[in-house]
């Protein structure tokens, strides 16, 4: 079934609803519905118990959604935990069965409904609904320290009957109290809601001839990472990218392009209607001045040159005109990394550089992590060895900080 629902109406924030099989997965319906009317576009995932309980068909008609179930059977994408996970910007899981708390703790991925909790990035919530003696026993409550040490958020069962007849805690928490907990989790990541960000990523190729081209290493993973960091922040993302071998972030507008100009002329655009830049391309320097329109065929002699042109620099020029724009630059170094990136800051005219010493191991071209210090007029500031997706988050913060900071200004 493809999917119904597009995102009119919401208000941008996702929301994975994973049922696991219990009597309160009727309650998972009404959790679904109030978080819809307060604006989010809700997706499900069940396990094959919690269709004992309630159908997909349910699900799929509230949410107007495909609802995941069988790892191997998801019409919208042969990876289901992968590309659900991605996109969720919260994981709730109700109700969450004693069952689902235990393999949760300990990392077992054994269906689609634990196999998305394990891929997630994104905040989770759990509300469990389980027997009395099931949510005091031993085992249920170190699992649900393990999972609380770990950062997972629980709306603890309420006390009453339940359904089994015993009295006691165990019973779903209210709905009004589940929705409420998830929307002030989401409200609490979504410090770029409303603004609209530019990332550009990748290497960019300059044709020597229709097989042959200039580029250089850039993987464009770092690019990627702020693009989803700023998507799970609640922007609006703008990925402009060069030549990658990865897979398009969820929930971005992804513009491919392949040399310089087109990405600046891509960049330009985008820029109009942008609160923010994150300009993170390896942008080639040079371009061939005359490419050739056919395959260049080699000879016995030397080749000793090609003739190169500048290319236009995207960071400078959109600098120019950035008004209020927040608008940050990267350095990629193997020396003087302060002060190259400071030299850069200046003559290219952004607000931050973030500058990376590339001659590191675990800070070069394609690795995952990355060393970087961030500099700006009022002086650098050395971040310790983190992954590439901990300095996105870190960027996608200060972008945060730095909008809010020239609205203050401008007040
Ligand atoms: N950049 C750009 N357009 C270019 C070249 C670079 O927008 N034509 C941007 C990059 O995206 C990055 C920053 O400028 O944000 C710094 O890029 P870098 O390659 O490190 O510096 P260069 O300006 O190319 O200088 P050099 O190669 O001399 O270090």
């Amino acid at each position: 079934m493809a999917d119904m629902m597009d995102m009119e109406g919401t208000n941008g924030r996702r929301v994975l609803l994973c049922v696991s099989g219990c009597i309160a997965a009727y309650k998972a319906c009404e959790v679904l519905r109030g978080l819809q009317k307060a604006g989010c576009d809700v997706k499900v995932v069940l396990t094959e118990a919690a269709c004992e309980f309630v159908g997909p068909t349910t699900f799929e008609a509230l949410s107007g959604h495909e609802v995941a179930v069988d790892l191997f059977d998801y019409g919208p994408s042969a990876i289901p935990h992968i590309q659900l996970s991605d996109w969720a910007d919260l994981i709730l899981v109700c109700p969450a069965t004693a069952n689902v708390v235990a393999k949760a703790s300990q990392g077992i991925a054994d269906d689609c409904l634990t196999s998305t909790l394990l891929a997630a990035t994104s905040p989770i919530l759990f509300a469990p609904a389980m027997n009395v003696r099931m949510w005091q026993n031993a085992a249920t409550r170190a699992n649900v320290e393990t999972l609380e040490a770990r950062g997972i958020v629980f709306v603890m069962p309420a006390s009453g009957r339940l359904a089994c007849g015993d009295i006691g805690e165990g019973k779903l928490a209210e709905v009004e109290t589940i929705v409420d907990r998830a929307l002030s989790m989401l409200d609490a990541t979504q410090s770029l809601a409303g603004r609209h960000v530019l990332v550009t990523a990748g290497p960019t190729h300059e044709p020597v001839d229709p097989v042959r081209f200039l580029a250089n290493a850039s993987s464009g993973k770092m690019g990627f990472e702020i693009a989803r960091a700023a998507r799970r922040s609640g922007a609006h993302v703008t990925l402009v990218c060069g030549p990658v071998s990865l897979p398009d972030p969820c929930g971005v507008d992804v513009i491919h392009v392949t040399t310089a100009a087109e990405m600046l002329e891509a960049s330009s655009e985008a820029f109009q209607s942008c609160d923010a830049a994150v300009l993170a391309a390896a942008v080639a320097d040079y371009t061939p001045t005359n490419p050739s329109d056919h395959k260049l065929k080699k000879r016995d002699e030397a080749l000793d040159s090609i003739p190169l042109t500048r290319t236009k620099d995207i960071l400078a020029t959109l600098s120019k005109t950035k008004g209020e724009r927040v608008v940050i630059g990267f350095a990629a170094e193997t020396n003087d990394l302060v002060e190259n990136a400071r030299e850069k800051l200046t003559t290219k005219g952004c607000d931050l550089i973030i500058a990376n010493d590339v001659s590191r191991e675990d800070s070069t071209f394609g690795s995952d992590t990355d060393a970087v210090t961030i500099v700006s007029t009022d002086g650098a500031e050395e971040l310790p060895t983190l992954s590439k997706r901990e300095v996105a988050e870190r960027i996608v913060e200060m972008v945060s900080k730095m909008i809010a900071a020239k609205g203050d200004a401008t007040c």
